[in-house]
């Protein structure tokens, strides 16, 4: 199973899943491979941001080791699952997309529901945090 987490700058929230999802799996000796990336390239090879990070290691998740990187046509043919955060990456993803089989494989991350994006709101970071990890446990329960 091969799941990319996208975001918009990827330093929020697409790491936040990223690294909840890669814990998971490896706590589950899973044998998945999770990666993060965003729409935008402003900061390509970035770790994630400060706020981002710190409330990932509250948690228990280190993700200061992760790059940022920007999403490539060909991540819609090298994932199972491409789980994007809200619908402005939606439509994004989707444009990008040039096969019926790529389609198939982006969807909201929450199915039918954006996660907020933190950025400009430091007390967004944990309730994100909370959202990204109770809908991993889910996906894990459903996919495993
Ligand atoms: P993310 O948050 O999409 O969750 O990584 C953002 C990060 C950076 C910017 C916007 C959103 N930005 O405009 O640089």
């Amino acid at each position: 199973m091969k799941i990319l987490m996208v975001c918009l700058g990827n330093i929020c929230r697409s790491p936040l899943a990223h690294g909840v999802m890669q814990a998971l799996v490896e706590t589950e000796g899973l044998d998945w491979v999770i990666d993060s990336a965003g729409t935008g390239g402003w900061h390509v090879g970035e770790a994630p941001d400060r706020r981002a990070i710190a409330v990932a290691r509250r948690f228990g998740v280190d993700i200061s080791g992760q790059r940022a990187q920007q999403l490539h046509p060909r991540h819609l043919d090298d994932y199972d699952h491409v789980l994007v955060m809200d619908r402005s990456n939606l439509r994004h993803v989707l444009a990008m997309a040039q096969t019926p089989e790529q389609r198939a494989r982006i969807r909201l991350f929450l199915d039918d529901q954006e996660v907020p994006d933190p950025y400009y709101d430091d007390g967004m970071f944990e309730p994100v945090y909370r959202l990204v990890e109770t809908r991993c446990n889910a996906l894990l329960q459903l996919w495993k």
